[in-house]
């Protein structure tokens, strides 16, 4: 059983996800993904933080029942209501039908709404405790939209430990320990910026938000949805989340991104990615937005400070994959970035035109003027794309 002592009175009760491929049916899982469930024991009262997906609801209550024994749980607090974490609760009524469900207004409305569950249920507002015995409460504070709108996080003051909610997770599901401090984290932190660029990357503010409503907060264990516990390295994890809700770079490395049915915009992006060697930049990311996913491709443009788009116009419009790119970009208010653009065409340009209206979205402006290139780019198109670069690299320093 899937059980895990990571204090006196905390438990591990999540499982891991090896078998489905895409997280929300969008995002790779080539490590898996856990749902991380935890029980807080008092002397009065147990109390489930954070539910697991529906398909692993058993597995859960046999957890449950292993450390509880005849005990039932009092309370389920559902600090986020996406089903990856609320999915088993009708299961989990059925299996204790005592069980209180604690969660804000917002929550309890969706708990209804999803899952038909209206009775026994505790509203909770910003600040309020809930009591599990002797010197043990929890502690609930909102934090709005990382990542849904009801967001909550719970801290049991006790043992200074924040159950964070989606906040501070990541992809890769727990491979035998739970506690970053008795295993080898260096799977999680590519995923990291991968979860949270995909999942959370729009709410930059939001999580700001919460940072700063944290701040005053001890915090000692880190006990998120997704992910390890976090207890050695906790102030890496914050940072991170910090400098990514900040849209803050991660290093002065450029991801190009192209598109290319026939390899001439890709012989564009190959000249601009040596000047940019050339030009001391060392982390250089070429990816070919029809064959690396999306996914991936955000979590470079996320890392990296700067950045060279080029595609072919596609039927009057921009290509395809690389219109969803810019999308995904514009979506998350992508900040901060040193930004260049290429473009090619056939008969009539409209490549530059689209890419220039998405980063008009972003805020962003071109570092420098684009690069048009009509059928195969010329020597002197190709030189073109390599000053461009040049350009791009000068502003990186
Ligand atoms: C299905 C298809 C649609 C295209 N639509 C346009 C278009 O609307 N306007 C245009 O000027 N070129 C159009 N082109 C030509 C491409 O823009 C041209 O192939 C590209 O710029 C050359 O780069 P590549 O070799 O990297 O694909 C189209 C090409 C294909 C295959
Ligand atoms: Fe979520
Ligand atoms: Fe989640």
């Amino acid at each position: 059983m899937n059980t895990h002592r990571i204090s006196d009175n905390i438990h591990y009760i999540g499982v891991n996800d090896r078998t489905t491929e895409r997280f929300e049916t969008l995002w790779p899982l080539p490590y898996g993904v856990s749902y991380n469930s935890y029980l807080v024991t008092g002397s009065d009262k147990a109390a489930i933080i954070d539910g697991v997906e529906v398909s692993h609801a058993l597995q859960q209550i046999d957890a449950i029942t292993e450390i509880l024994g005849d005990r039932k749980p009092d309370y389920l607090v559902i600090n986020h209501m996406e089903p990856d974490h609320s999915g088993a609760i009708r299961i989990l009524r059925q299996a204790f039908p005592d069980i209180i469900i604690v969660g804000n207004a917002q929550t309890i409305a969706m708990v209804n709404g999803y899952y038909g569950v209206a009775d026994n249920t505790l509203i909770v507002k910003d600040g309020d405790t809930l009591s599990l015995g002797e010197d043990s409460s929890l502690k609930f504070l909102l934090t709005p939209m990382v990542h849904w709108p009801e967001t909550m996080v719970t801290y049991f003051d006790k043992e200074k430990t924040l159950f964070s909610g989606d906040a501070f997770g990541c992809f890769g599901a727990l491979n035998g320990a739970v506690i970053d401090s008795d295993m080898d984290t260096a799977v999680y932190f590519p995923e990291m910026i991968r979860y949270y660029s995909n999942i959370v990357g729009k709410y930059g503010q939001f999580v700001q938000r919460a940072l700063k409503k944290l701040e005053g907060v001890e915090i000692s264990t880190i006990c998120s949805t997704h992910g390890p516990v976090w207890r050695q390295q906790i102030s890496k994890v914050v940072d991170l989340y910090d400098r990514l809700s900040r849209y803050e770079p991660l290093d002065n490395g450029v991801t190009i991104v192209y598109g290319s049915m026939y390899g001439n915009t890709e012989r564009m992006a190959e000249a601009a990615a040596q000047a940019l060697a050339e030009a001391g930049i060392k982390n250089i990311v070429v990816r070919n937005a029809s064959k690396t996913d999306l996914s991936y491709i955000i979590a470079d443009l996320f890392t990296h400070a700067g950045v060279i788009i080029a595609a072919p116009t596609y039927s009057d419009g921009l290509f395809p994959p690389v219109d969803a790119v810019m999308t995904a970009m514009s979506v998350r208010g992508l900040k901060n970035r040193r930004i260049a653009i290429m473009g090619s065409h056939t008969w009539a340009p409209m490549a530059i035109k689209k890419m220039s209206a998405h980063l008009e979205a972003c805020g962003l402006e071109p570092i420098t003027e684009p690069v048009a290139a009509k059928q195969a780019p010329s020597a002197d198109i190709l030189a073109k794309c390599r000053e461009l670069a040049a350009s791009l690299a000068a502003t990186l320093g």
